[in-house]
């Protein structure tokens, strides 16, 4: 498809690449186009970065038809962009869309715009350590009427940030809270997808959790509020003895790129790795025992995160120290390695940007 494309006249002075922190930042352009059910989608343009302009009956803003995904561009060290994994992106944002009944992107398309968009931007490519552009593509409903009908219009952005590292303490471990009342997903939900209403729902204990000085909210199953789920923003690993224990995908946690490379690298090191069921009871009694080693959320934004500290209920306890623990690490080392372009891609995960015209 042709991406017709209006350069800024007003380009942005690059921001500090040692105070980037998460999202505050956003590059000069960004990418739109439209579909409805007779044109399919049509009229992709990139155009200078500026606010939306949408109906105020908009679909999105009134019933949550809202899909989103999260990606970044990296810097090699031989000064080349390249992305990680983006058609893992590509097919779970159209995994998503199915789920709301928002229309899908063809796979190819979608690389299109990805690769036209980064190659156009990749001066926004951070090179700092620890820095990349984030990409985010989002996908809303925009019909300009309030009756709860089929989608037939709707919109695609995407739009990019230099980021540096998610939590303001980098890679020190986080301390996380148990939420025991409210839940994020049930089976039969979105919580597979990875939608707006999923964050919606979780605003109220990550407040909670915030005010109360934790970085995140671990959730628990939404029947029994017996089971690990996922962190607000990432998947989560323990290592109890030499086994590696991440919740298995039941349709109720999103299926993260991350997670999925992390199981695929541990593997590859010789590790066990279960996608189980875990319960927080089993938990209590590994750390009791002294067998609960290490843990550590994965994802795009938070790459990998040593968990220092979990709160429950009136409990707080401690693991490995609060310190990063050696697996931990070596994973970090292992996956940024291939990310950032210093190790060898022997996964074939890595997307080269194309250089710009
Ligand atoms: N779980 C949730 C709720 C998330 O928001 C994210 C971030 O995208 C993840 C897990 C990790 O997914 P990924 O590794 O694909 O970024
Ligand atoms: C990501 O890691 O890409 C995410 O989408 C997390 C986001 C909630 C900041």
């Amino acid at each position: 498809m042709e991406i017709k494309i209006t350069l800024t006249d007003k380009p942005h002075a690059k921001p500090d690449e040692s105070a980037l922190g998460f999202g505050k930042f956003f590059t000069d352009h960004m990418f739109l186009m439209d579909y409805t059910e007779e044109l399919g989608w049509h009229d992709a343009r990139i155009v200078p970065f500026a606010n939306l302009e949408l109906h105020p009956a908009a679909t999105v803003l009134h019933y949550g038809a809202e899909v989103f995904e999260g990606l970044k561009a990296y810097r090699t060290p031989n000064g080349k962009v390249q992305m990680f994994r983006p058609i893992e992106n590509i097919r779970r944002m159209n995994r998503s869309a199915e789920r709301l009944c928002l229309p899908e992107i063809d796979e190819d398309l979608a690389m299109q715009i990805l690769d036209t968009f980064v190659s156009l931007e990749q001066d926004w490519v951070p090179s700092a350590p620890g820095t990349s552009l984030y990409l985010r593509p989002f996908l809303f409903g925009n019909d300009p009427f309030l009756g709860l009908h089929t989608i037939n219009h709707s919109t695609y952005v995407l739009i990019a940030s230099p980021v540096g590292s998610y939590y303001k303490d980098g890679i020190n471990p986080v301390r996380i809270m148990i939420e025991t009342e409210d839940v994020r997903a049930v089976r039969g939900g979105t919580g597979y997808a990875k939608c707006g209403g999923n964050y919606g729902a979780s605003n109220r204990a990550g407040k909670k959790a915030e005010e109360k000085g934790y970085s995140q909210v671990l959730w628990l199953d939404g029947v029994e509020r017996k089971y690990i789920e996922e962190v607000g923003a990432m998947n989560v690993m323990f290592m109890i003895d030499d086994e590696i224990v991440t919740p298995a995908l039941t349709g109720s946690i999103l299926p993260g790129i991350t997670r999925m490379s992390c199981i695929e690298l541990l593997r590859k090191q010789g590790y066990r790795v279960s996608e189980r069921q875990i319960s927080v009871d089993e938990l209590w009694t590994a750390l009791a025992e002294g067998r609960l080693k290490e843990a550590w959320g994965c994802g795009t934004a938070a790459v990998v995160s040593p968990i220092g500290e979990l709160a429950y209920k009136d409990q707080i306890y401690t693991i490995n120290d609060g310190k990063i623990g050696a697996v931990t690490q070596k994973l970090y080392d292992t996956l940024t390695g291939i990310q950032w372009g210093k190790c060898e891609d022997t996964e074939s995960w890595t997307h080269p940007v194309p250089a710009k015209n």
